[in-house]
């Protein structure tokens, strides 16, 4: 399958798309407290996203169950908002989809709940900065491995380690789409790409405290690490320009 080159008016509707995640992500901020529930932060997001006239994009996405992903501490990504009330000194990671007009946007951010020790907020400190610097590399006419690299190099210098079972995606009309973005460099992993004006990736890094490994609880979706240690993620939907790259989810 080939890696889709977004239309000038294609990318006007991702913008869209991806501003509405960038809203949530902040309205998240501002929920993330010790006491509340996860749920009520799920039903917050779905009310903004409807609100600006996207659509949810992960309900119903495989069968996904709700509005948004929330993953807590040694749940890596595909946590299911619940009762389960956020406790000080958690990591909250909170992934969210939507779609305008047939385009997706997609990110995701991890967050202190009250008061978190330093070791916590150094993963969750190397996390964003790899995909900062995963953001850096990007540019037509680069290879996708650079973006790969600078991630792994950078969490691995320090100590972490990222997740290879999952791995970021371009997106588009459909939310996942060619090429994958592993955040490893490995030989034959669609590391042959080159970059294009016109691409559209979602980036994101998932790096673990401990090992990479990971297993899934019983619910079929909760992904969570195989040693127990804390993980964070952090992802931006990212347009591919002639001299670098526009961070789609963000509010500027
Ligand atoms: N947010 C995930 C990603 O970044 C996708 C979530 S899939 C769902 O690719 F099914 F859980 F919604
Ligand atoms: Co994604």
């Amino acid at each position: 399958m080939a890696i889709v080159i977004k239309s000038q008016r294609e990318i006007e509707l991702m913008r869209v798309a991806a501003r509405v995640v960038a809203e949530a992500l902040e309205l998240v901020g501002r929920l993330v407290k010790p006491g509340v529930t996860t749920e009520s932060v799920d039903s917050a997001v779905g009310e903004l996203i409807l609100s600006r006239d996207c659509r949810i994009a992960f309900k119903g996405l495989y069968g996904y169950p709700a509005n948004i992903c929330i993953s807590i501490d040694e749940e890596v990504v595909h946590g299911i908002p619940g009762p389960r009330r956020l406790r000080e000194g958690e990591i909250v990671s909170v992934d969210v989809g939507t779609r305008y007009k047939g385009y997706c946007g997609d990110g995701a951010r991890t967050y202190p709940v009250g008061n978190v020790g330093e070791g916590d907020r150094k993963l969750m400190r190397v996390c964003e900065e790899s995909l900062r610097r995963a953001i850096q590399t990007v540019r037509a006419g680069g290879p996708l491995w650079e973006v790969s690299a600078a991630v792994q190099q950078y969490v691995e210098s320090n100590g972490f380690s990222v997740v290879r079972k999952y791995v970021g995606h371009g997106i588009g009309s459909e939310f996942h789409e060619e090429p994958q973005i592993p955040n490893f460099v490995e030989k034959g992993k669609g590391q042959g790409v080159i970059l294009e004006a016109g691409m559209v990736l979602a980036i994101e890094p998932m790096v673990n405290a401990g090992s990479a490994d990971v297993g899934k609880l019983s619910d079929g979706w909760t992904v969570v690490t195989a040693d127990g240690k804390k993980s964070a993620h952090f992802e931006h939907s990212v347009l591919v320009t002639e001299d670098g790259a526009e961070v789609l989810t963000r509010l500027d």
